[in-house]
């Protein structure tokens, strides 16, 4: 039988328990591991000769938390509450026997020990750190709409104080071990190679058997929940989470009264209100969609899971980027720190300088951080060269166009460039919004072309969408997804459509937003909703960040292509006036919906109420629910749409899609994941009401009519998603 954790015994009685599972890079709790760590925990507490146990790994890190089908089984497994708390309850007493056993533990944590990895070393009696700053210790369980169930709410806050640990929680960050030893987390942080002496030579001398918080006279670090410091943080804290979650998102909010909650009570009983929190969160809708989009769905399209398979490997050394303006240079930025080679084509070389320049400052500022080294930043730097000269194309393996947004220009330079390719090399091209397969007519060998759209700014933004064309050849597509994921992104593919799969999303949104002030609802309302739906901010603050002038660029264009099909709505003209007759472009030249004074914060525009009269200045709960669900819906039954034309081939796609694209609320698990959980059936119902009151728009797509029918979803049961 393997196995995954094994317990040595040495000559004075101390014994060593190691996570080293067989088969994987990481350490993770499944019922295997955890199963052969009980074991070992019988072992060391049966045998009187052992006098205390370090805990440690035997990979490069400790251990990374619980494994995906752990978390699946918990999230998409029956929503049976009471199996749930005895699993969760079974966990907890391992680790409370740990404590109390009377013997004394000592987590050596040799690298990486994230969420349930960590709760195992705080229920250590002792704690030290391999000086490896390349380690994060944190509880991240937030993140994905869970807490960390295995004693994190109740240990943490015990051990460092409420006020230092509820931003931990609250928040999911990790620290490294100097950042945790600081934090009191960790208790020691020596050398790598000193680190499994270290922790004998603290059993050695005269170790805790015990855990503070057993002691009868324990005091809580920073006083009681109920003493004046504690009063004033939780009414803060509170207040700040519903500033930031706007209520949507319950596990944070569990955390906190979890934290509030157990800090009242025995340990023993504060574990028990965790489970029950724990467990409340699993029952519910908001973990499992979070789960589901944000971590396996992913680390699915990480992993390359759709990428073609019989195409062998690529690994770009060399790329060209036509154009260093704003978004060439983040792309040139990213690639060099990849390590990839790239030449930085400009029409003049000062653009092409100022597009390097960009890398330049970015290294600078990592440089005088500290956290880059000056000969790394040198190391990047020359990965780029800025030119004008085409002849350095050569030898590229990979071409990504960023020039204007103008068809002849991007034709022009794609011939130049193809001119001096490789007959294998790919075109990728980072349009916005013209059909990749129309580009490619420019192009010698369509079928290597592709889109390869970036989200702004690059440097910071995760996802890329990657475009077939109609010509596009899998290899390509490959590709495209091999240096994706080289330069560390998350990519998506989609087949062309106007807007592609994000902008065409996100464009309802703001749309919508635009069109419910043509109504005559009152700005405010509009955008305060719209922030509390989740997403980023209001849509018509968004509109003036993408720009008015944009817009109505677009929308006439695709109301000419269109013709009879264009719905036009009560948008249109307010964005025609916007901008030809008032010129408020937004925020590029500081007048749109809203003004954006010198010096001062932004403010609605005064005039707005002159051009259109503001008739719903009043937010009945009933309205608010209206705008809400406008704002949600419209972007869902696009993305619906989307799933009917196959502009986007997979469910999970379009949720990892919309929330890492345009940060559609995360909460949801994206528009495919929100539909499913309010029901297909019902969401149609829903749309069918909102096209009658507000137009056609809202009109559900026959694919969900079908769906609803038939009692399908778009994502599957248990266990089923990470295979979509
Ligand atoms: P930009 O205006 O900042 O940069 C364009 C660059 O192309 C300029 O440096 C310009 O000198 C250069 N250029 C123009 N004609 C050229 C030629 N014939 N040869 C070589 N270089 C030439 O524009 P930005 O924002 O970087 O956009 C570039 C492309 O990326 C556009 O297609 C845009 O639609 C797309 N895009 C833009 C996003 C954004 O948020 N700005 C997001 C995603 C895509």
């Amino acid at each position: 039988m393997t196995q995954n954790v094994t317990l040595t015994v040495d000559a004075d009685g101390i014994a060593t328990i190691t996570w080293d599972m067989p088969g994987r890079s990481m350490n993770v709790m499944n019922d295997g591991s955890l199963g052969d760590f009980v074991s070992c925990l019988d072992k060391a507490f049966a045998d009187d000769a052992i006098k205390g146990v370090i805990l440690t790994s035997g990979k490069k890190d400790f251990v990374a938390g619980a494994d995906l089908e752990m978390i699946q089984r918990m999230c998409f497994g029956p929503k049976d509450a009471r199996a749930l708390t005895d699993n969760a309850a079974h966990f907890q007493k391992i680790l409370r026997r740990m404590e109390t056993g009377g013997k004394p533990f000592v987590a050596a944590i040799n690298g990486t020990a994230l969420g349930g990895g960590l709760e195992i070393c705080l229920a250590c009696h002792y704690r030290v750190a391999a000086d490896n700053p390349r380690a994060q210790l944190g509880l991240p369980e937030v993140k994905i709409g869970l807490l960390p169930g295995a004693g994190g709410t109740q240990r943490l806050p015990r051990m460092i104080g409420a006020q230092a640990a509820l931003p931990l929680l609250l928040e999911g960050k990790s620290l490294d071990p100097k950042a945790a030893l600081a934090a009191k987390i960790v208790d020691e942080v020596v050398p790598a190679d000193d680190l499994l002496a270290a922790a004998k030579r603290y059993l050695l001398g005269t170790p805790r058997k015990a855990q503070p918080w057993d002691d009868k006279g324990f005091k809580q670090p920073g006083g009681p929940v109920h003493g004046p410091g504690g009063m004033q943080m939780f009414t803060f804290a509170n207040a700040m989470l519903h500033k930031t979650t706007k209520g949507n998102y319950p596990a944070p909010k569990a955390i906190l009264a979890c934290v509030y909650e157990g800090l009242q009570v025995p340990i023993e009983a504060g574990l028990r209100i965790e489970t029950r929190y724990f467990v409340s969160l699993l029952l519910g809708s908001v973990a499992g969609n979070m789960v589901r989009s944000l971590f396996i769905n992913v680390q699915e399209a990480n992993k390359l899971s759709s990428r073609p398979k019989d195409v062998p490997r690529s690994d770009a050394k060399k790329i060209t980027v036509l154009g260093a303006g704003m978004m060439g240079a983040g792309i040139a930025y990213v690639s060099a720190m990849a390590g990839i080679e790239v030449v930085l084509i400009d029409a003049d070389q000062a653009s092409a300088d100022k597009g390097k320049a960009y890398s330049q400052d970015l290294l600078d500022k990592a440089v005088s951080k500290g956290r880059m080294a000056e000969a790394k930043r040198d190391q990047v730097l020359g990965l780029i060269m800025p030119t004008t000269d085409y002849a350095h194309v050569k030898g590229s393996d990979l071409v990504i166009e960023a020039v204007f947004e103008t068809r002849e220009i991007k034709a022009d330079v794609t011939k130049k460039a193809e001119a001096m390719l490789a007959a294998d090399a790919i075109f990728g091209s980072n349009t916005s919004t013209l059909p990749i397969s129309g580009l490619a007519e420019a192009s010698v060998r369509p079928e290597n072309f592709i889109g390869i759209h970036f989200f702004s700014p690059v440097d910071k933004m995760p996802l890329v969408e990657i475009i077939m064309g109609a010509k596009t050849s899998p290899t390509a597509r490959a590709r495209a997804m091999d240096y994706v994921q080289k330069i560390k992104k998350t990519p998506i593919v989609v087949n062309d459509s106007r807007g592609f799969y994000t902008s065409r999303c996100f464009g309802t949104y703001v749309s919508e937003g635009i069109e419910m002030l043509a109504e005559g609802i009152a700005p405010a309302i509009i955008d305060n909703v719209g922030a509390a739906t989740g997403m980023p901010r209001g849509p018509l603050e968004l509109s003036d960040d993408v720009a008015l002038d944009l817009a109505y660029k677009v929308r006439s264009q695709t109301a000419k292509d269109l013709g009879d099909k264009y719905l036009a709505t009560a948008a249109d003209p307010l964005i025609a006036k916007m901008v030809t007759e008032l010129g408020r472009f937004g925020r590029k030249n500081r007048k749109g919906f809203y003004d954006y004074p010198e010096n001062g914060p932004k403010h609605l525009w005064q005039g707005l109420s002159d051009i259109v009269p503001q008739k719903i200045t009043e937010g009945s709960p009933e309205l608010i629910e209206e705008v809400r669900k406008r704002l949600l819906y419209r972007q869902a039954v696009e993305a619906a749409r989307c799933m009917e034309e196959g502009v986007v081939m997979a469910a999970a796609d379009a949720d990892v899609g919309a929330i890492m694209g345009w940060g559609f609320a995360p909460w949801t698990g994206g528009p495919i994941s929100l539909i499913d959980t309010v029901g297909v059936a019902k969401f149609v119902e829903e749309c069918d009401r909102l096209a009658q009151k507000y137009g056609a728009r809202f009109a559900p797509p026959q694919l969900l009519r079908d769906m609803a029918a038939k009692g399908e979803t778009f994502h599957k049961a248990v266990g089923a998603a990470a295979a979509e």
